[in-house]
């Protein structure tokens, strides 16, 4: 297969990072697609971590990175990881980081209301990152957004700035009670980001699809998870864009017969950060495990992730709505040292079982998990590098993933590290 999407059955932090940075080396172009610095994708190499927000997780190993039309880009943010990443020795010039002209712009007054909203929403907010991802996304959709386009046009770029604050400062300071923003501050701020970044500014579309004509091979990562996703995930408590393998096609400008097979990452229990129903979520001292075992915090917000046991009613609605092709199981060494684990295959509601994801929260959050209980082991299979080497019980356990998802499981991961993973088949061929 020649391109691939990469993208989160469950609610984030499934550990794309990790997967996209070990299969960008059979890749020659690496494309986020959706998203912002919302997503914390940690690569972990030679011992050393990285973590990326922005640039795409093909960076390490030397790929051509693209920021599509798709993605809501705080240009602050950018230039941070490209000097972090430039100090590390890895070079970002315009060749390899490229952004698309369409991709729109996360400004100070975006950031400025998601804080000051979640602030009013008090027990009501949906816990977001506070990165003005949400209503960078509003604008682009009331089409007052602002694209990269724009800010190579200082005459324009002005204009749009100067008119859409007079709104966005009467709402701050008047239903938010927040501080009003000052535009003349905003103007020379972004005009030095515009002298930074104008060089990997570009179309995109025509880079990718001039690639996959030439035969080269494109690896397309997801951020977030599916059931963070604004049309098929927990609503209201998901982010502001289209998380699924689809919008790899709207959010690149591609069409959607390149698209070779999905791969859907699945973390070997449940976490979630921020609000919102979580069926299978353990508040007990197993819980509290593997939260401290699997270092379960947030990699942009450092909060604490809830966890919980495997739902494979969440992956198999993931399967389904991204059309995935195999699975990449990651996390599995954090299970080990539990006498039993249990795996959700369905859901108690009313005295009946269900066996789909519910659309409506007041069902989801009365849903009660089925479990199957399957025996633990306590083998450390952080070194295992070989699929017959595991332990039986482990292999029991990704046997009964496969088996009731009716997905293959393409590629298991045991340690951080890119090295640390069993490939039973390399999605790329
Ligand atoms: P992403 O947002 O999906 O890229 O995932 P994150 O990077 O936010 O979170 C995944 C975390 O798990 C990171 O800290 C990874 O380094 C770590 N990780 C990834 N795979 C494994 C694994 O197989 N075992 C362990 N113990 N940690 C892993
Ligand atoms: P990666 O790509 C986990 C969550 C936030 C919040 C909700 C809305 O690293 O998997 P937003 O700031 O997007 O408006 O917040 O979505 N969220 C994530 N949770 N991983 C992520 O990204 C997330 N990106 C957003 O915690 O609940
Ligand atoms: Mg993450």
């Amino acid at each position: 297969m020649s391109n691939i999407v990469i993208i989160g059955t469950q609610w984030g932090d499934e550990g794309k990072g990790k997967i996209v940075d070990l299969l960008a080396q059979y890749t020659d172009m690496v494309v986020r697609f959706q998203g912002g610095n919302n997503a914390g994708h940690t690569m972990v190499v030679n011992g050393k971590q990285f973590i990326s927000h922005l640039v795409p997780s093909g960076i390490l190993q030397g790929k051509i990175c693209i920021l599509g039309n798709g993605m809501v880009v705080d240009p602050a943010v950018l230039i941070d990881e490209i000097d972090h990443l430039k100090n590390q020795g890895i070079t970002i010039e315009p060749d390899i980081l490229k952004i698309s002209e369409k991709a729109h712009l996360i400004m100070p007054y975006h950031r400025a209301i998601d804080v000051a909203r979640e602030a009013v929403k008090g027990q009501r907010k949906i816990g977001t990152t506070g990165r003005g991802i949400g209503p960078c996304y509003e604008d682009k959709a009331s089409r007052s957004g602002i694209r990269f386009i724009d800010l190579l046009e200082p005459e324009v770029f002005k204009d749009k700035v100067t008119t859409i604050l007079e709104e966005k400062n009467f709402y701050l300071e008047r239903y938010l009670s927040a501080e009003a923003l000052d535009v003349t501050a905003i103007l020379s701020e972004y005009s030095k980001y515009a002298q930074r970044l104008a060089a990997h500014v570009t179309d995109v579309s025509i880079t990718v699809n001039n690639a996959i004509k030439s035969g080269k091979r494109v690896l397309f990562e997801g951020a977030q998870g599916t059931h963070l996703d604004i049309d098929h995930g927990t609503y209201p408590y998901v982010t502001s864009s289209s998380t699924l393998s689809g919008n790899a096609c709207c959010g690149t400008g591609i069409g959607p017969q390149h698209i070779s097979g999905v791969e859907g990452v699945v973390k070997a229990y449940t976490t979630r950060v921020g609000a919102g129903p979580f069926p299978t979520e353990l508040s007990d001292e197993i819980g509290e495990k593997i939260q401290k075992k699997g270092a379960e915090f947030g990699a942009t917000t450092g909060r604490k992730r809830r966890c919980g046991w495997l739902d494979l009613i969440m992956v198999k609605n993931a399967i389904r709505l991204n059309g995935v092709t195999g699975l990449a199981i990651t996390k599995l060494d954090v299970l080990g040292g539990l006498e039993s684990i249990n795996i959700c295959t369905g859901y108690r509601y009313n005295g009946k079982v269900i066996d789909e994801f519910p659309a409506s929260l007041t069902v989801l959050g009365a849903c009660r998990p089925v479990y199957e209980t399957l025996p633990g082991w306590n083998e450390d299979i952080s070194h295992v590098q070989q699929y017959e080497a595991l332990p039986k019980n482990v292999k029991n356990y990704l046997k009964r993933i496969e088996e009731i998802t009716e997905t293959p499981i393409d590629i298991v991961s045991v340690s951080p590290g890119r090295d640390q993973t069993i490939i039973i088949n390399n999605p790329f061929g």
